[in-house]
């Protein structure tokens, strides 16, 4: 097992060893358990400050990553680009100064810059570069909390989630997990689909990824893809793709949905089509296994993305227990890097 992840990003799951992801699990399974039998876990990170960038809105983000650092005895600190001399075109460079003299770590959401940050131009994958700018500069760690390319705090609590359910890892992995399209008028990124394949088939897992055969409008990054089979070769895993969502639900144990899209304009005449078959319902699990869970990162388009009968099931729906686990997940990611 590797345990010292000390000082290290946590930007990408495709930074991390198979033994590194399974040690952040691990230690939030512990967190977690002693946290439910009340034991104090001030002293993990006592007197640490963790700053908060959101340069978008948040719930579940917001809430865990501050509650979190709290329970580890550390202070968080929340701040909207605005609220920082960002927003008067101070360099990332000088900003990432400032990070390392005052904080201990540094968490940040950052995906659209010219919607968020006031950019004149915007590029897939700009976001992803301010971060390893960051990182490059910064002496203390730098936490994704979802820019345009990946959600890893998200896909890790959502593994998680998994584990508990399927009653550990072994078991996770001989299940057939749906990592699938549903549809939503906004075009969002597949940060979420691309995680959850990189970090599940470097786990071992068996992950069928479903969307809609739409000229490429829903394929995710081919660099995800290659490493998601790289990893899967070597866990013994499996990535599958399949563009037909009767068919992915067929035998399934996990059907986890969300709406992506790589083209808002083409989205936006094209996505209606698919939103009878890809709106996620009971109809669904009649093809899925017994004892098969519901799953979404949340926040959900109800009526779109999902039929409320199904989000609102308690015996197929694990959404909240999901959102639970951000915490627990990311207060061990906190704890192994910022010590
Ligand atoms: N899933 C997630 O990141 O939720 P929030 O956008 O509410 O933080």
């Amino acid at each position: 097992m590797v345990t010292n992840l000390k000082g290290r990003d946590f930007i990408s799951v495709m930074d991390f060893s198979k033994e590194e992801l399974e040690t952040i699990l691990e230690v939030a399974r512990d967190l977690k358990l002693r946290n439910a039998i009340g034991e104090s876990q001030e002293h993990i990170l006592a007197g640490k400050n963790l700053g908060m960038l959101f340069a978008s809105p948040s719930t579940r983000t917001r809430l865990s990553f501050s509650s979190g650092i709290c329970q580890l005895g550390g202070n968080g600190q929340t701040y909207s680009p605005e609220e920082l001399q960002l927003s008067h075109k101070e360099s990332w460079k000088d900003t990432a100064e400032m990070i390392s003299r005052f904080l201990d770590g540094f968490a940040i959401r950052l995906y659209n810059l010219k919607v968020q940050m006031g950019a004149e131009t915007y590029e897939y994958g700009d976001a992803r570069k301010v971060l390893r700018g960051l990182a490059e500069f910064s002496k203390v760690p730098i936490i994704n909390m979802l820019d345009d390319k990946e959600h890893p705090c998200q896909i890790m609590g959502d593994i998680l989630t998994m584990v508990e359910k399927f009653g550990g890892m072994e078991s996770v992995k001989r299940k057939k997990v749906v990592m699938s399209w549903a549809y939503d008028e906004r075009a969002k990124s597949a940060g979420v689909p691309q995680t959850m394949i990189a970090a599940g088939c470097a786990l071992g897992m068996n992950i069928t990824l479903a969307y809609p055969p739409e000229n490429g409008l829903y394929d995710v990054d081919q660099e995800y893809v290659d490493y998601a089979k790289k990893a899967a070769a070597a866990s013994g895993g499996s990535l599958s793709i399949e563009n037909d969502i009767w068919k992915a639900a067929k035998g399934a144990d996990v059907i986890y949905a969300k709406s992506w899209a790589r083209d808002p304009d083409r989205h936006a005449s094209a996505g209606p089509n698919y939103k009878k078959d890809w709106c996620i319902s009971h109809k669904h699990f009649e093809k899925a296994n017994e004892g098969a869970v519901y799953m979404h990162c949340m926040p959900a388009r109800r009526k779109f993305e999902v039929t409320d009968a199904l989000i609102d099931d308690p015996k197929i729906s694990i959404v909240n227990d999901e959102a639970e686990n951000r915490i627990h997940v990311q207060k061990a990611i906190m704890a192994l890097t910022m010590r």
